[in-house]
């Protein structure tokens, strides 16, 4: 009986082992793709406007590293987790969080009105930076950062759509070059540890 339940404990564990491996695949993937290819190019020029409706480019936010991340407001999971944990991760590093910007971009502005991605980013912490633009202006920001986003019918028959989008934060040096991303889901302490690295300049994250 032991070696049986013993076996079974065994098999549960590998089980859930390979539900969580094929959750984090697609994620994990993308930071690979990312981070495999030494001289990518993720990022560059780009025309948006912020949440307080100031246009905004890239020239804009070389003063400061920049953690960047791809979302919409009406996101049900992945946004609202992830921007959750982005503000643990500025809890933990205090006045260190003032030498990086925070930034959201929704790949969403047909829905994402200037008014509620104000209210979507207020609701999370202060200093976080709510950018949107024309679908022109989204599209090619989103090539620039090699960002997924594809626009999904919920399937409830009345329009309503999801939006699939890449999950990674894009962690940028103060010069706009690609530095490496947090995956979705990381372990807070390895987030939090890249975060110092890339405001302390550090050359691998
Ligand atoms: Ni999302």
């Amino acid at each position: 009986m032991r070696s049986l339940s013993w076996a079974l404990s065994l098999i549960m564990a590998v089980g859930m082992g390979l539900l969580i491996l094929s959750w984090y695949g697609d994620e994990l993937q993308i930071q690979n793709t990312l981070e495999g290819q030494g001289n990518v190019q993720i990022g560059g020029p780009f025309s948006l406007t912020d949440h307080t409706g100031k246009p905004v480019t890239e020239a804009d936010f070389t003063d400061k590293p920049l953690a960047i991340y791809f979302g919409y407001t009406f996101c049900p999971d992945v946004c609202p987790t992830t921007l959750s944990e982005m503000t643990l991760w500025t809890e933990e590093l205090g006045e260190d969080a003032n030498k990086l910007r925070f930034v959201f971009v929704t790949v969403d502005p047909e829905r994402d009105d200037q008014e509620s991605l104000a209210d979507y980013v207020g609701a999370f912490f202060d200093d976080l930076i709510g950018l949107r633009g024309t679908r022109e202006q989204t599209d090619a920001i989103i090539k620039l950062y090699k960002v997924y986003a594809k626009r999904v019918d919920d399937g409830s028959g009345d329009g309503d759509y999801v939006m699939d989008h890449t999950a990674s934060v894009f962690l940028m040096d103060k010069g706009g070059d690609f530095k490496g991303t947090i995956a979705y889901g990381e372990a807070h302490d390895s987030a939090v540890a890249k975060l110092r690295r890339l405001i302390a300049g550090t050359e691998t994250l």
